[in-house]
């Protein structure tokens, strides 16, 4: 049997914190779809498609596959026929917002459990609007981020430094 897990995401930018999670999850199942959610609540800086390769050209693996996730998250996993949805954990902070959201998709689909990967300490304090916000004052946030997307992320700062006209 093939054992696939999803890790749903913003991904807006992938840093390393995502990566070291894809890493290990691929390690744990045989497919590991990572699923790149829309999220215009977040009104994200990068398109679906620019997220999607951001993955693709971050972590080379058999056993990834990048897709993008519309509607409930459990629908998804499971017309994939994946067993496990998987999360990061940074803090205690992460936990509670992860313990409901984690609680409600069992409730949905008792038979998809969550699978949480506790962060590398090199990235417990990292996420993608902090690294977005220290970026768009000139920080450095290269140690956090892929070559590709350091790249991407500066192109993105001196885009939207532009004036609209
Ligand atoms: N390393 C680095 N950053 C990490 C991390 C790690 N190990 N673990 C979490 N993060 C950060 C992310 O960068 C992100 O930071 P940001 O808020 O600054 O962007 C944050 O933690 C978590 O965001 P994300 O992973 O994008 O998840 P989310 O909370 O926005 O939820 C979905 C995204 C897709 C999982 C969720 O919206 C969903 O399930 N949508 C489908 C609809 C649905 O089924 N809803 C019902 C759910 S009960």
């Amino acid at each position: 049997m093939t054992r696939i897990a999803v890790y749903p995401g913003t991904f807006d930018p992938l840093t390393l914190g995502h990566v070291d999670i894809i890493r290990r999850a691929l390690t744990l199942f045989d497919r590991l779809i990572v699923a790149v959610a829309h999220n215009e609540r977040k009104q994200p800086w990068f398109s679906l498609q620019e997220r999607m390769d951001m993955v693709r050209t971050s972590v080379d693996s058999p056993g990834l596959v990048v897709d993008t996730i519309e509607g409930l998250l459990v629908d998804y996993t499971k017309a994939q026929g994946a067993i496990a949805i998987i999360r990061g954990l940074r803090n205690g902070e992460d936990l509670a917002y992860e313990s409901n959201m984690t609680l409600m998709n069992r409730r949905l689909a008792p038979s998809i459990d969550t699978v949480f990967l506790l962060s590398d300490p090199a990235h417990m304090f990292v996420s993608s609007s902090l690294v977005k916000e220290v970026a768009s004052f000139g920080g450095a946030v290269d140690e956090f981020l892929s070559p590709a997307v350091a790249a991407s992320l500066r192109d993105r700062v001196a885009l939207r430094r532009q004036p609209t006209k």
